[in-house]
């Protein structure tokens, strides 16, 4: 088998990819080692930026997005049991987030590669990196249990944070990490979300965050330790610890319902530099992580394949390798920005075990200044609907 780009990963990097290489005629082929359905049902990042929701539509994939996403124009601080509201709009020139869940991101991108004629291979085995350095590259795999060879121009690693691509380079990676000491503990429930927007808390209990996926489904949040074994959480624990984390002095109230989905994530921040080695390039979580508290994850795997899609169009157009040679270092100039403020917002909220009174004191300062000068507020917003490209 040959094709254009091979493609490893059918996530949000990998498809949104083979879909923009598709509207500029170029061919690719997407293996993935998970089945569709389990591609599909996991429950992960909610929060679109304004240009993933702009590329999306130009892309051709964004009418459902614009049917069923809640567009949102602010979020709310809660911190001393009071509501504070970040205006997205009025402090960024109208700029707005959406919220639709990357699983429906998924399905509308799967639909529209298949709809297309597009080759996307999923439960695909045994999958491994060939000959990237020099102008042959192979991917090997199994398919139906039977081993298979895909020859391409160029490899595209958007297999996440645990795929096979990043490790087969790692002798010329630098790694840039940091470990954080707590995790998320998720929910998914059956109940009207409880705020029309969504709410960060800060506690001195922990972190909280309410967020949802529709009106009639809430997802929540609450800072948990990394190793939290999730089944010393009844419904009950999890509603009462809620309840308390996210207490209001303002007459607002949680909305309990059916929890139908629990699990625990750790939080790390982590960047591979450089992000291409030869013909092999890194996207999205297969290059970097950051911690959940920007919902930055998915937003900047899309901003990578963004600057990819442009640069492979470029070699086929031209046959030059400038922008392809420049991949790397535009795409980190957006990680890092994107890691300092993921790192900022969890440092901002979360209750660090070490934490004394002071640093206590000097968070709730913080909160304070965020939210009461208008050039506190405007960094918040600025970021977190998405710098410019
Ligand atoms: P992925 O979505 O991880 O896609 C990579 C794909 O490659 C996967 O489908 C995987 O099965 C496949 N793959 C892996 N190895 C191989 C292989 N060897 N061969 C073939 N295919 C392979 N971000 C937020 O902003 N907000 C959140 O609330 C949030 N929650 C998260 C919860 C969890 C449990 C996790 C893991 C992540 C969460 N994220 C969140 C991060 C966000 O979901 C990711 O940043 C986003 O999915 C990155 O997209 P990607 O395409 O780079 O990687
Ligand atoms: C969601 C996840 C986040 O990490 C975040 O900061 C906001 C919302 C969510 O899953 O809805």
């Amino acid at each position: 088998m040959h094709t254009q780009v091979g493609i490893i990963g059918a996530g949000p990097a990998g498809l949104v990819l083979s879909h923009l290489l598709h509207l500029k005629g170029i061919e690719s082929v997407v293996l993935e080692n998970r089945p569709r359905q389990y591609c599909e049902e996991r429950v992960r990042a909610g929060v679109l930026e304004q240009g993933t929701v702009d590329l999306l539509c130009e892309m051709g994939v964004g009418e459902r997005l614009k049917k069923e996403g809640l567009v949102h124009g602010g979020i709310e601080l809660r911190f001393g049991g009071k509501g504070h509201r970040i205006d997205f709009r009025e402090l960024t020139g109208g700029k707005t987030i959406t919220i639709y869940g990357q699983s429906e991101v998924l399905k509308d991108l799967t639909n529209a590669r298949l709809a297309a004629g597009g080759q996307v291979y999923f439960d695909v085995d045994d999958v491994s990196v060939h000959d990237f350095v020099g102008n042959k590259p192979k991917i090997r795999f199994a398919r139906n249990s039977k081993p298979e060879d895909l020859t391409c121009d160029l490899i595209a690693g958007c297999d996440g944070f645990h795929g096979i691509c990043r490790p087969a380079i790692s002798q010329a990676l630098t790694i840039y990490e940091r470990e954080y000491p707590f995790g998320w503990l998720g929910i998914l429930a059956e109940a009207p979300p409880s705020s029309e927007e969504l709410i960060y808390a800060y506690h001195e209990r922990g972190f909280a965050l309410l967020s949802m996926r529709s009106p009639q489904l809430s997802r929540l949040y609450i800072q948990c330790s990394p190793e939290e074994d999730i089944h010393l959480w009844p419904d009950e624990k999890i509603w009462g610890e809620l309840h308390k984390r996210l207490e209001s002095t303002e007459g607002w109230k949680l909305i309990e319902g059916p929890i139908t989905q629990k699990g625990v994530t750790g939080m790390r921040s982590f960047v591979a530099e450089p992000m291409q080695y030869g013909n092999l390039f890194l996207a999205g979580d297969a290059a970097h992580i950051v911690p959940p508290t920007g919902a930055k994850g998915l937003n900047l795997a899309v901003a990578d394949v963004r600057v990819l899609a442009q640069a492979i169009v470029e070699f086929y157009k031209s046959g030059k390798r400038h922008l392809l040679n420049q991949y790397s270092a535009t795409c980190l100039r957006r990680v890092w920005k994107v890691q300092r403020f993921s790192w900022w917002m969890t440092s901002m909220f979360h209750l660090f075990p070490d934490a004394s009174p002071f640093d206590q004191k000097r968070q709730m300062a913080e909160l304070d200044y965020v939210t009461s000068s208008r050039a506190g507020a405007q960094t918040l917003a600025e970021n977190y609907v998405g710098l410019p490209m």
